[in-house]
């Protein structure tokens, strides 16, 4: 029996930083210019996302106005911060106010590592856009690190009210018996160094940067995934490929990948993010073509030939998955699906 794993996920940050937008465009296919019609998001908008068939992310948009910020933090604290997986909160690289932004995120830290500690954080540093080309990893190295210190601060307080704080534990999740209850950490237990293994991204719907984010994300919940690696692997070898891609069908992040000794050596590190882009903008250019909703449409086949260089082709793989074969000069033609 496959065994579903239930995830539940965070979207949080400050109203109007991006978070409807950015999972509108992952999950729901979006374009980046649909997301200007976005209106502020009322209170907590729930889905669920089926993920390679045995992962389900239960996404919690958290509208991040004022008065539901103090919401989640007060009256629906336990509601909102129990059993956590993980938490993406996103700033806005604009906002005027950073110092509020960064009060509110130590709060919302101090609730989460309280009722979850054992979640992960993932940092968006997003609308990376509307910076400098010149000054971006700058500002965002900056950024960075005044976000790690505010973590480690959050932190610390909750370490310090400790004995208060870890009061009555969050009701066990139910199911046979609560069967979950015996691997929720002990209130004893320490809490991790947050600041530590946090992971932060320079995020921009405008570009690539945002399926690089959430493909780390996601490939930190998919369970199993050092089978699908191992595999991949073999395939690899068995047909002599240069790499090898495998993307979620919906939202086209690269879930696994596999790269031989001498496709290393390819420059270009953002290509795999590159490849998200690419085929979820081809989705679109499909969907246009036959009039099919575009949330329904799949492409079966694409392939791209690049004179005597290299040759790749993507075809449908398993029912939730896209393969992509590289293959090096000359080898293509026999492996080509026809
Ligand atoms: P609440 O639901 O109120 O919490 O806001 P939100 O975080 O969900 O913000 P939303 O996704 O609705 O986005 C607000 C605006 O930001 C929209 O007009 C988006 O088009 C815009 N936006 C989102 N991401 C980016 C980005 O990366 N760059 C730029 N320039 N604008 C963005
Ligand atoms: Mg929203």
């Amino acid at each position: 029996l496959k065994k579903v794993k239930k995830q539940k996920v965070l979207l949080m940050g400050k109203s109007g930083s991006g978070k409807s937008s950015m999972r509108s465009i992952i999950f729901s296919n979006y374009l980046a210019r649909d997301t200007r019609r976005l209106g502020a998001t009322i209170d907590i908008d729930l889905s669920h996302v089926k993920f390679l068939g045995n992962l389900t992310l239960n996404l919690w948009d958290c509208g991040g106005q004022e008065a539901f910020m103090e919401n989640y933090l007060s009256q629906q604290r336990a509601h909102v911060f129990s059993n956590v997986g993980v938490l993406i909160y996103v700033f806005d690289i604009e906002s005027r106010d950073v110092d509020r932004d960064l009060a509110t995120y130590v709060n919302i830290i101090s609730a989460l590592v309280q009722y979850s500690r054992e979640a992960k954080v993932f940092v968006l540093i997003h609308k990376m856009d509307l910076i400098q080309p010149m000054t971006r990893e700058d500002v965002f190295d900056r950024r960075v690190a005044l976000v790690r210190r505010k973590t480690a601060e959050a932190v610390a307080i909750v370490r310090k009210q400790k004995p208060e704080l870890t009061g009555p534990s969050p009701p066990p999740p139910p199911g046979p018996g609560g069967a979950m209850a015996g691997s929720l950490p002990s209130p004893d237990s320490p809490i991790p160094d947050l600041e530590v293994s946090m992971q932060l991204f320079a995020t921009s719907i405008w570009d690539q940067s945002l399926y690089k984010a959430w493909a780390s994300i996601i490939h930190d919940l998919v369970p199993n995934l050092s089978v699908i690696e191992t595999q991949l692997a073999s395939l690899g070898v068995a047909i002599d490929a240069d790499e090898i891609l495998l993307f979620e069908r919906t939202s086209f992040l690269v879930v696994s990948k596999w790269t031989s000794p001498e496709g290393e050596s390819n420059p270009y590190g953002d290509r795999f993010e590159r490849m998200s882009n690419i085929l979820k903008a081809w989705k679109h250019t499909c969907s246009k073509f036959t009039g099919t909703p575009r949330n329904a449409e799949q492409f079966s086949d694409f392939e791209y030939k690049m004179g005597a260089n290299f040759s790749m082709f993507v075809t449908k793989f398993t029912t939730n998955t896209y393969i992509l074969v590289c293959m090096p000069p000359g080898e293509a033609s026999s492996i080509a699906p026809s």
